[in-house]
């Protein structure tokens, strides 16, 4: 793209056309490159100042460059989540179609704050509601919004928990000292929701921490000790927040034991399932969220186990006249009835104003890929975290922190004779090495103080060959060093 025909022409549609068609080839040709598990790195590390640097002299440049090269050179230095042997975080590969989708929202740019600005988006959504009500278990009262990512997803559910179970209106009066409220978590819930309650202003009080058992799931045994513990000290417990599944290990907490507890204490159940939830979709790995239809509220990450672009989360409300409380304000230049639950006006329920149309593009993920196909991708993903487990258990070199019961897998290079500072040192320098040779994109995590390797099996490209060869470039690797 020249600057001059970008002068002239900004809008002109046979640009586009031109320019669309050879970014398409660009990003298909990439596609079969970086999926036939090319020497490429998965990840070109490269130093963030540097790399900065780059595009400062990139920018400098203007529009010199060609829209293709620059694409192109975008593409070299992105992290490549295509690629097999990313196994790295929890964000998706995603299905080159719903991509597709996304690109086009783009163009469209609806926001769907009001309808009006977003009526397919909405009209969408509202479809994508029923469908998972349904699969959760919910009856008609239930509904629910999307937000841009798991995070406001917890925020917006929390900021509802919050506003129930006040004894005053805390939206409109703010929060009272003598009112503390609490949420119930465990160390091992995502970090957001304890980053919401200090956005709410509540103070690290305010998290009542249960602990967990060896496999990183809450002791639910302890829910009343640490209730009455935290009553005692003056704080109005709101709600538990369970992990279905952890971010770090994929474990899945109990919700069964959790909801009776949530009952007997008139107690709100949020259930962050970010990760986890795609196992709705599963006949053999559905029993992980036994009593989710007991939830007052989930979140679920399309962009996470469902393979759809992010950010893209849908939050639900057993009662859906509950998300409505969440940000009970009046904006009369965005809506004329500013008191009425209108389904259709999404910014009465969520903190965005202006938003992407995410039910566009989710929902082109679920009408052109059926439920058969997330039961398979998830399925095989679950069920090859459990062969990785056994392949980690074959090789006496290796130990695995927990048995998964997602497709999140922790686990070290523990040849024995090291201490546990050395054990750390040693697996943090593995990976450091593995990502920057760059066979293969893993991460890290610290549980007990202890530091393991972390894949995420989400590629649904990643095969047991490419775990095999893992295990054996991590055992190559340790030799070199010390
Ligand atoms: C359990 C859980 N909850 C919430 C989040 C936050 O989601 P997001 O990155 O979409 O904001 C994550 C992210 O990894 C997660 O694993």
């Amino acid at each position: 793209m020249s600057s001059n025909s970008f002068q002239q022409a900004p809008f002109d549609p046979e640009l586009f056309r031109e320019e669309g068609h050879r970014i398409i080839d660009i990003l298909s040709d990439y596609l079969r490159h970086i999926t036939a598990r090319p020497d490429t790195p998965v990840l070109p590390w490269q130093d963030p100042d540097k790399l900065a640097g780059h595009y400062a002299d990139i920018l400098k440049n203007g529009s010199n460059q060609e829209f293709g090269d620059f694409i192109r050179e975008v593409i070299g230095h992105s992290n490549h989540l295509h690629h097999p042997r990313y196994i790295g975080h929890q964000v998706t590969a995603p299905l080159p179609h719903v991509a597709l989708a996304q690109l086009c929202t783009t163009l469209l740019n609806n926001g769907a704050a009001v309808y009006e600005m977003g009526p397919v988006a909405m009209a969408m959504e509202r479809n994508l509601v029923r469908m998972f009500s349904g699969m959760i278990g919910y009856d008609d009262k239930a509904d629910g919004i999307f937000t841009h990512g798991g995070s406001a997803g917890n925020l917006t559910a929390m900021l509802a928990i919050r506003q129930v179970k006040s004894t005053h209106n805390v939206w409109e009066e703010g929060i009272r000292e003598e009112f503390r409220t609490g949420f119930m978590v465990t160390d091992q819930s995502h970090y957001s929701v304890a980053r919401n309650v200090k956005i709410m202003g509540l103070g690290k009080e305010a998290l009542i921490k249960i602990p967990c058992d060896s496999s990183f799931k809450m002791r639910t045994d302890l829910l009343e000790e640490h209730y009455e513990k935290a009553v005692n000290q003056g704080i109005t417990v709101a709600a538990v927040v369970a992990n279905s599944c952890s971010t770090a290990t994929g474990t899945y907490d109990n919700l069964e034991a959790i909801a009776d507890f949530c009952e007997k204490r008139n107690l709100w159940l949020h259930v962050d399932g970010a990760h986890g939830m795609g196992v709705l979709f599963s006949d053999k790995y559905r029993h992980l969220v036994k009593g989710i239809e007991r939830a007052d509220s989930v979140v679920i990450d399309f962009h996470k186990m469902l393979l759809v672009p992010g950010l893209n989360t849908m939050v639900m409300f057993r009662d859906g006249r509950r998300s409505y409380e969440t940000f009970a304000q009046k904006a009369s230049y965005l809506f004329r009835k500013p008191t009425e639950n209108e389904w259709f006006n999404s910014a009465k329920r969520t903190l965005e104003c202006t938003k992407s149309s995410l039910g566009f593009v989710a929902f082109t993920a679920f009408k052109y890929f059926d439920r058969e196909y997330f039961r398979s991708y998830i399925d095989s993903r679950y069920d090859l975290a459990r062969r990785f487990i056994e392949m980690i258990r074959e090789r006496v070199i290796f130990e695995a922190a927990v048995d998964p019961d997602a497709n999140i897998v922790c686990f070290r290079y523990n040849p024995g004779g090291n201490d546990s500072e050395t054990l750390n040192r040693i697996n943090a320098a593995l990976r450091d090495r593995i990502i920057r040779d760059g066979k293969f994109y893993i991460v890290q995590t610290e549980l007990d103080g202890k530091l393991w390797l972390r894949v995420t099996i989400i590629n649904p490209l990643t095969s047991e060959e490419d775990l095999l060869l893992l295990l054996e470039t991590l055992e190559e690797t340790a030799k070199g060093i010390q």
